[in-house]
């Protein structure tokens, strides 16, 4: 038999290779990504001393100028910022000022610093996010009952970087990622815990040494997920309670009703509920956790295997009744 011609000739290939190529080129040169496409020229002012390794800085009597380092604690990626929440801001939006003068002066040490409820207070704009209930919860929370000086919203909600994931319903791994850096941030790296509290930090991973398969739990769960206390009324649970309270029973989460329903999952099951009319969908397209999957279409699967093999037992044995019958 003869082979299939081919569909296209080779020049038709190489002139859709090379619209491909021109393609490619062209979304490279109009990169969206690139910060500096994006940012107002104020903004980028403030970045070309604060995005870099080091910065120049230049005497305005003498015109001497210095090339000095850039503290790290200072330093704001400009990628992620344009990616942020409020990337859309200029510094300006919540910085005072007088820091468009260099060195900066003093009174941008006693600048007004705005809370999140300060803008999203009230606003009709952000009610699905209830600004309101995560205060109240974050004022009982193990951070914010006024213990530790200094800790407020913007010290896990980094200005500079913080953004929405869980709400924007990626993949779990990457939700989980993200929510735990926060996290980790201070719990493992003792000069972010040292400024708010004079304390040894405890080593994350043996004080979780009882969790078997550490480092699999730590990537598919968060840590808010058996240290804090959920609300019905947020998406994410801000009421860390102290340590002794944490969850610690496998079954709360690898059983049927897997508290993981009202947390992790809770962005997809409320949907997926409502639709179905059954629970734990969600978790069997991300991960199949022992004891908590009960599958719609599993069940219906097992119930209908069943059903075939009864129906197979009684032709089998109506078959040899009547073959019985006739061989009397
Ligand atoms: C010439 C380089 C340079 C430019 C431009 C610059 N900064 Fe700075 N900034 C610094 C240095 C150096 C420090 C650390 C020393 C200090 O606090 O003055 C700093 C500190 C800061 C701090 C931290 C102050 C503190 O005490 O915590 C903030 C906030 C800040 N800058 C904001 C801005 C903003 C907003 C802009 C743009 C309007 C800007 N900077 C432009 C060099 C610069
Ligand atoms: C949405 C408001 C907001 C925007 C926009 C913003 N900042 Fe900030 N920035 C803050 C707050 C609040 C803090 C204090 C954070 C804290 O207390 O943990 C801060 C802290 C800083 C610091 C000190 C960091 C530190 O750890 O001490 C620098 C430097 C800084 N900002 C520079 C900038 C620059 C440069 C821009 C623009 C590219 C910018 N900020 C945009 C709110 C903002
Ligand atoms: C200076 C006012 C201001 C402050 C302070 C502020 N925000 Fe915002 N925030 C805004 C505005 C305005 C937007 C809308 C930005 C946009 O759509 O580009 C926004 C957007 C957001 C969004 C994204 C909403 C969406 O639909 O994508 C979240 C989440 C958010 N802010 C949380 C916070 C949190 C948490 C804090 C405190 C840690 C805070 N904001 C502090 C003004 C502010
Ligand atoms: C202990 C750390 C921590 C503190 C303190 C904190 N948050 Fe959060 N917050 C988070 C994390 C983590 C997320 C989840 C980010 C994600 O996955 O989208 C989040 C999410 C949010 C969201 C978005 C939830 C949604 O519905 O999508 C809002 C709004 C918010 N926080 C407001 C606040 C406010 C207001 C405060 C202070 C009263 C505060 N947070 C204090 C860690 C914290
Ligand atoms: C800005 C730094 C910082 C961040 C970010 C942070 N913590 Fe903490 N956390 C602390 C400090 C400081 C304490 C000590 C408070 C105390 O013991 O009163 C603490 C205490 C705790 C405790 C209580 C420990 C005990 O001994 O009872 C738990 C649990 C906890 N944090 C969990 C979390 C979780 C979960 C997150 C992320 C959602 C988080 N923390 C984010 C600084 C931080
Ligand atoms: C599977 C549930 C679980 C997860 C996930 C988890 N923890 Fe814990 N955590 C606990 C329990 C239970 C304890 C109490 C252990 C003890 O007292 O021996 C604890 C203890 C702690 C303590 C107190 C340590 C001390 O000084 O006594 C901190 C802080 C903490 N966890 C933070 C975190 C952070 C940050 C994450 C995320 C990276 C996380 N945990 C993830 C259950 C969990
Ligand atoms: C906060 C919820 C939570 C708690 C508490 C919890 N687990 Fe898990 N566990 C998970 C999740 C999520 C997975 C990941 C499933 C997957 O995607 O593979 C998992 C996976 C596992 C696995 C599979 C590991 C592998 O190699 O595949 C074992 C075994 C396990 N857990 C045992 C336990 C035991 C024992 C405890 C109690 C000491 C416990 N878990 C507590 C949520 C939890």
């Amino acid at each position: 038999m003869n082979k299939p011609s081919r569909i296209y000739c080779k020049a038709c290939n190489r002139k859709i290779l090379l619209l491909v190529i021109l393609l490619i080129s062209f979304s490279n040169a109009y990169n969206k990504d690139n910060p500096e496409d994006v940012l107002d020229p104020e903004t980028q002012k403030c970045l070309d001393c604060h995005a870099g390794m080091r910065y120049t800085l230049t005497d305005p009597v003498t015109g001497d100028m210095a090339s000095l380092k850039m503290y790290d604690e200072l330093r704001i990626d400009p990628h992620l910022y344009v990616r942020a929440a409020h990337g859309g801001f200029a510094c300006t939006d919540c910085h005072s000022l007088d820091y468009e003068i260099h060195p900066h002066p003093i009174s941008v040490k006693f600048e007004f610093q705005y809370s999140c409820l300060d803008c999203h207070g009230g606003d009709e704009h952000f009610a699905r996010f209830n600004f309101e209930k995560v205060e109240e919860e974050f004022n009982v929370s193990i951070h914010g009952n006024h213990y530790i000086e200094n800790f407020s919203c913007w010290s896990c909600h980094n200005p500079h970087t913080y953004r929405l994931t869980v709400r924007e319903g990626g993949r779990i791994v990457d939700i989980v990622a993200y929510n735990n850096s926060i996290c980790l941030e201070c719990h493992g790296d003792i000069s972010h815990y040292a400024v708010l509290i004079e304390r040894q930090l405890t080593n994350m991973l043996s004080k979780h040494e009882w969790l078997p398969n550490q480092s699999l739990h730590f990537r598919k769960v968060r840590c808010i997920d058996c240290h804090a206390a959920v609300h019905y009324d947020i998406l994410v649970a801000h009421h860390v309670l102290p340590a002794s309270e944490a969850v610690r029973n496998c079954v709360e989460c690898h059983s049927t009703n897997s508290i993981l329903m009202a947390s992790l999952y809770k962005h997809k099951t409320v949907e997926r509920r409502s639709r179905f009319g059954f629970f734990n969908s969600e978790i069997t397209t991300d991960a199949y956790i022992i004891g908590a999957n009960r599958n719609y279409y599993f069940n219906l699967a097992s119930i209908v295997i069943l059903g075939l093999v009864l129906l197979g037992i009684a032709i089998h044995a109506t078959l040899r009744y009547i073959h019985y019958r006739q061989r009397k």
